[in-house]
């Protein structure tokens, strides 16, 4: 429908700069996350890194708004033929959790802890993001523990989805990776 004839295998050049930017962000966000709690005392007495954390994190809730308006008017590109249908089914299904659980579900738990914690969100340092709900400390632990799972799951399936791009491109050469790289044209395009 979007592809010209020549059906070259690519992302729009701003789906491919979503991908990337909000892809640096999350991981970023991910470890800094990660290092505000596990190294508190030493790394995080003025909780400096939580603000940083959430500062960098909020800005993936306007991220995602845009990503998925352009994302609904602008097919991506095919999968190669090499894959089987099966495998073309799970990459979607993957990529759907990607967007629900890492991209919508994680910053929205984040932001529901904080509310419920009372705590302020700076988006960016720049300006505040009003509370989702009414602080309430009954709420507290559960609303951890929702952000806490999430963090490990989505991490999982982060790392997941990193190690397939790199065997797509590694072992099978299919031009996957490359469809989110650049606008050269790939082995893929050739007919078989
Ligand atoms: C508006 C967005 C978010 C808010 C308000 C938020 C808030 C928080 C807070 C308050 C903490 C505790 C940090 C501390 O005690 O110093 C935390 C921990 C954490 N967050 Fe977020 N977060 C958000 C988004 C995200 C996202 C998008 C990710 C994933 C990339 C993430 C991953 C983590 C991880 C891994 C931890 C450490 C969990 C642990 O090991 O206990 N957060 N977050
Ligand atoms: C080094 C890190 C990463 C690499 C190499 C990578 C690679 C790729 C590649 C090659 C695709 C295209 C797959 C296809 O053609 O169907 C893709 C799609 C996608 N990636 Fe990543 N990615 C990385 C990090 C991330 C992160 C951190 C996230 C989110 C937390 C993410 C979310 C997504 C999503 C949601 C898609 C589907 C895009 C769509 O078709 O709408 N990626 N990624």
């Amino acid at each position: 429908m979007h592809n010209s004839s020549q059906n070259s295998r690519k992302y729009t050049a701003p789906a491919r700069l979503l991908h990337w930017l909000m892809a640096i962000i999350w991981i970023v966000v991910w470890i800094i996350g990660y290092v505000a709690v596990t190294w508190s005392q030493e790394l995080n007495p003025q909780d400096g890194l939580t603000a940083a954390h959430k500062a960098l994190a909020s800005t993936l809730l306007f991220l995602i708004v845009l990503r998925i308006f352009w994302r609904l008017t602008h097919r991506p590109p095919g999968l190669p033929d090499s894959m089987s249908p099966l495998m073309q089914r799970a990459a979607h299904w993957g990529h759907f959790f990607l967007y629900l659980f890492a991209l919508i579900a994680m910053p929205l738990s984040g932001w529901l802890w904080s509310s419920v914690a009372g705590k302020p969100i700076n988006v960016l340092w720049l300006f505040p993001l009003p509370p989702l709900v009414d602080a309430n400390p009954d709420y507290y632990p559960l609303m951890k523990n929702i952000h806490i799972t999430l963090a490990y799951s989505t991490g999982a399936l982060v790392l997941g989805h990193i190690l397939i791009a790199l065997k797509h491109a590694i072992i099978d050469k299919d031009g996957v990776l490359q469809s989110m790289l650049s606008d050269r044209r790939t082995s893929s395009d050739r007919k078989k």
